[in-house]
């Protein structure tokens, strides 16, 4: 039975809201609502990190916290977790959390304004993981900005969590905590608030349901694109269909020809399962907006989105990947070079959402990709290349290569392609592909970059792939 009502936890006791806003933010709800102003407003879009808060959930009954943007993120959402805000994780006795303390003894902080943001991403890192090094501590803030204390405080506080004990309130309480939250996890929601619908099904055969009877309807996934919509387009949306709850559409599987992917996995789960089979998936992946928004963004989202940057699109164009779409009655299955009609316009026709995406396993062929954005982390890119090369006796025998950032729709360089297909793996034959590309782009100027540089960039990143595989290739035969 479906319910208007949400459930969630706040300071260990159980809060029900009935029929809430669905366009409302989290934030917004923190602030004016539970007047928990610690939470800041930097830029209400998921770059700053002022806002961030963190959602306690179980996962096969394991207590998982994960860092996320209050700022794009929808009230209901919050229904069946745990709602961690920076004011509480000073205990009942007044005692500042390690984490806390430890920014306090590193000075990690001058005017403020970012640190309740930099100490929830802490927490979380904190409570997830046992050893926080280099790496794990810069991924973890990634998607933090200080604009005034600079990082290297920041950075030797959160290592000095390494010498401080792992127990803290949260870990006392956490029997208490999964009961609660085993409680509170079961129910549909259905939410009506004046003109606005929200609905959260659990099964696929109830959201079929639902679309046929609600067709208009928007898809909710992480949320880190349809909610700037309400945040910085300041609309209304009317009718929202979240798929989070999905457990269907939550899953990653492989058999010996492909990984299939569930669209509602988030990347930051499938980051980690990616790197073993195409480690640059992983990198670019790595540099995927910040863990808050990896934490929420979903893989089916960002090839729904269709942008002509999202950073999976060229590197699943390269690997061939297959799309499963559920239609009204059945399934069917769509190359994603299909896909892409025009700018943000995809072949999906109305109620028809993706279920999951495969992804070929090429165990003998060459895969590269690359993200070029103005700053390392937590940035847009201004173009993404991804190769995936089939070399025999140095020649390459297929070549499938794509990129994000040249064209209205993410795209493969068919001609491009086809001068390397049966060719020489040399620098000459790089070169004659790159001096080509002009004829499968036409890139544009914009705030991210120049059509020039776009191009020039694509050309070098050909070269660049070129002399890596060189370069690997002399390491392979060196070592044999
Ligand atoms: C601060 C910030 C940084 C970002 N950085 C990056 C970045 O580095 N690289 C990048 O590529 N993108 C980036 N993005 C863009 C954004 O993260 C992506 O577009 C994201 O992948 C969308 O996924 P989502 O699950 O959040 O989708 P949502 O916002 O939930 O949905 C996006 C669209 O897809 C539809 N949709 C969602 N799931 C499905 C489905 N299963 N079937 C059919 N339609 C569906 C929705 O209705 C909506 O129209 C960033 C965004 C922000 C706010
Ligand atoms: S206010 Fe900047 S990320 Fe939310
Ligand atoms: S302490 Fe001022 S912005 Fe970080």
């Amino acid at each position: 039975m479906a319910s208007g009502i949400i459930k969630f936890l706040f300071n260990e006791k159980i809060l029900e809201l009935n029929n809430p806003d669905p366009n409302q933010t989290i934030l917004n709800f923190v602030r004016t609502e539970l007047k928990k102003t610690g939470t800041k407003e930097g830029c209400a879009e998921g770059g700053c990190g002022a806002c961030t808060v963190v959602l306690g959930e179980l996962n096969n009954n394991k207590l998982e916290y994960k860092a996320i943007n209050a700022c794009i993120a929808f009230l209901p959402i919050l229904n069946g977790k745990q709602l961690l805000v920076v004011e509480d994780l000073v205990s009942k006795e007044g005692k500042l959390h390690p984490v806390q303390e430890a920014m306090v003894k590193y000075h990690g902080s001058q005017c403020g304004f970012c640190t309740p943001g930099f100490v929830m991403s802490l927490f979380s890192m904190y409570k997830n993981y046992g050893n926080f090094n280099n790496e794990l501590i810069k991924d973890s803030i990634s998607g933090n900005l200080c604009r005034c204390t600079g990082y290297r405080p920041i950075i030797d506080a959160a290592k000095s969590l390494n010498k401080i004990s792992k127990i803290d309130q949260f870990s006392k309480n956490k029997k208490k905590i999964i009961s609660l939250l085993k409680k509170i996890n079961s129910k549909n929601v259905f939410i009506i608030n004046e003109n606005k619908k929200y609905f959260s099904p659990k099964t696929i055969k109830e959201l079929k349901k639902i679309i046929k009877k609600n067709p208009n309807s928007n898809f909710l996934s992480g949320g880190t694109d349809l909610s700037l919509k309400v945040t910085k387009e300041r609309n209304d949306i009317q009718n929202i269909i979240n798929l989070i709850d999905i457990k269907e559409l939550d899953f990653i599987k492989k058999n010996k020809n492909f990984i299939e992917v569930g669209a509602a996995t988030p990347l930051i789960k499938f980051e980690n399962f990616i790197k073993k089979y195409y480690s640059d998936f992983n990198s670019v992946l790595k540099r995927y907006g910040s863990v808050q928004i990896r934490n929420l963004a979903t893989i089916g989202g960002n090839i729904a989105t269709a942008s002509p940057i999202g950073d999976t699109l060229p590197i699943l164009l390269s690997l061939n990947a297959e799309l499963v779409i559920e239609t009204k009655k059945s399934k069917k299955k769509l190359s994603i070079n299909e896909f892409f009609i025009s700018y943000r316009k995809t072949k999906l026709k109305k109620g028809e959402f993706i279920h999951s995406i495969r992804i070929p396993l090429y165990k003998n062929n060459i895969f590269k990709a690359y993200k070029i954005s103005k700053r390392f982390d937590d940035d847009i890119s201004s173009l993404c290349a991804s190769f995936n090369l089939e070399i025999n006796n140095n020649k390459i025998k297929n070549a499938f290569i794509a990129f994000g950032g040249m064209a209205e729709i993410p795209k493969r360089a068919k001609i491009c392609e086809k001068i390397l297909k049966n060719k020489q793996l040399s620098l000459v034959n790089f070169l004659k592909a790159g001096n080509n590309l002009e004829k499968d782009f036409s890139p544009i100027n914009d705030m991210r970059a120049s059509k020039n540089y776009r191009m020039k960039v694509a050309k070098n990143l050909l070269i660049k792939c070129f002399y890596e595989i060189k370069t690997n290739k002399l390491l392979r035969v060196n070592q044999e």
